[in-house]
């Protein structure tokens, strides 16, 4: 566990998920899911106890790990960061994640990726992915900081507020 002081002040939490997360995960990947404007994802229609499960048997195989980023106890962000499944993508690991709107901008990002890159390396994992949308400027903008290079580009992968949006495959290698 690693504890922050944040921009504002108040103590920021990184820690490993445990099941009993299961329903603040759920909410917030929903609420994330519900701006439509960062996110690949349409929302989770799982109920608690296959969110349970899910935790759980992710703990156990050791190829996929959540960070919660907490303040005042309550989840304010998460990182996903799971290794590629065929022995040929072990080497590989693709990261998602997001912060609660009222969070954003106070550092709770940077902690998150640094923490799921740490994880990664002591998995002996040499290259993290991910996907980001090019109008996500403020993602691009972290990722690129942490020294993530584009390698891909898929052009109006996406329609967004009834625009086209490509999406942007970033890779670093660690
Ligand atoms: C993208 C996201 C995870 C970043 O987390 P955050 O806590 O807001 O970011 P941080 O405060 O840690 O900022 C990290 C860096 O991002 C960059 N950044 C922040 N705001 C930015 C902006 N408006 N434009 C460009 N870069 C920006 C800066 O480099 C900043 O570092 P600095 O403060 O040292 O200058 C978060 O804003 C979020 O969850 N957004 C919605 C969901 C999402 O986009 N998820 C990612 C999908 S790929």
């Amino acid at each position: 566990m690693t504890r922050v002081k944040m921009k504002n002040g108040k103590t920021c939490e990184i820690r490993e998920i445990v099941e009993k997360d299961c329903m603040e995960l759920i909410d917030h990947v929903n609420s994330l899911a519900s701006e439509e404007i960062y996110v690949a994802c349409e929302g989770l229609d799982i109920d608690a106890d296959e969110e349970r499960a899910f935790i759980r048997v992710m703990r156990e195989g050791g190829k996929r790990m959540i960070y919660l980023a907490l303040v005042d106890n309550l989840l304010a962000g998460h990182v996903d960061i799971q290794i590629g499944p065929l022995a040929m993508t072990s080497h590989v690991a693709e990261i998602g994640m997001g912060v609660k709107k009222r969070y954003r901008g106070m550092g709770l990002g940077k902690l998150l990726l640094s923490e799921a890159e740490k994880w990664a390396k002591e998995k002996e994992v040499q290259k993290v992915k991910l996907e980001v949308f090019s109008s996500n400027d403020r993602a691009l903008g972290l990722y690129q900081k942490f020294g993530y290079r584009i390698e891909a580009s898929l052009k109006n992968e996406y329609i967004i507020d009834g625009k086209f949006v490509d999406a942007i495959w970033m890779s670093k290698f660690i």
